[in-house]
């Protein structure tokens, strides 16, 4: 439940199987977190296969959040506003994040369709602003990247910071989600930064702090 205390293994349901999906669920599984991916195709044999090898199971949607604390939500952005409705029924009073994004969309996130269809869900906006090979090696050089995000405050927030710091990256809050629009703006800068200007998709941020 979401009053456990922030350090506790978390049981996730990593809704989407597809590479941040992964990438995460390696992370979270490596530090202890149950996993389920809740997908369309649980049958699939690929997913059922990378689940194994890392310990998480493979479940429809609706399980894998029934069983869930924590949802992390890593589809594809275009078939949220379809998807959220379908889901928030199931996501009362858990932890969910948003890494989705909408991609062509004029708002990246989908916060505002979240918080209006489960209310009482406590929504983050994380995992967004970087392509997964940062969440895979969050090391440059001598440097540990920084992964901004927005959120309520509270004892929430401190495990989702622990979920963010099991990836190796440190966690720098904006703020509640009315700053979830600069954790996007990173989203725009990265894909500036790793397509346009030839850093890579391995370019990360830090925000220098003494
Ligand atoms: N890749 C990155 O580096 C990265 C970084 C940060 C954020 N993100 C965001 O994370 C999300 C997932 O990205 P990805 O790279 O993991 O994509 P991906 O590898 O293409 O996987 C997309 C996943 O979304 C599922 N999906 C698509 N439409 C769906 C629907 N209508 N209902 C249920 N599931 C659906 C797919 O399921 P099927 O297999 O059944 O089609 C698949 O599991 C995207 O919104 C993306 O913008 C990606």
């Amino acid at each position: 439940m979401t009053s456990k205390h922030p350090e506790s293994p978390l049981t996730i349901a990593v809704i989407g199987g597809g590479v941040i999906g992964r990438t995460l669920a390696r992370a979270w599984r490596r530090s202890g977190h149950g996993v389920t991916f809740g997908v369309r195709r649980p049958q699939d044999d690929d997913l059922l296969q990378f689940a194994a090898g890392i310990g998480a199971n493979v479940a429809a949607i609706d399980t894998a959040l029934a069983e869930a604390d924590t949802v992390l939500l890593a589809i594809a952005g275009n078939a949220m506003p379809q998807v959220v409705p379908q889901l928030a029924p199931n996501l009362a009073g858990k932890t969910v994040i948003d890494a989705t994004n909408n991609v062509g969309s004029p708002v990246l996130n989908s916060i505002a369709d979240l918080s209006a269809l489960a209310p009482t869900a406590h929504i983050y906006r994380a995992f967004n602003t970087v392509g997964w090979e940062n969440f895979a090696d969050p090391v440059y050089g001598d440097t540990i990247g920084d992964l901004l995000y927005s959120g309520p405050d509270g004892t929430v927030r401190q495990a989702v910071e622990k979920l963010i710091g099991d990836t190796g990256l440190r966690p720098v809050h904006l703020g509640d989600n009315d700053k979830a629009h600069l954790a996007d703006a990173l989203t725009a800068l990265w894909f500036t930064l790793a397509f346009e200007q030839g850093y890579g998709r391995g370019v990360g941020f830090k925000v220098l702090t003494r």
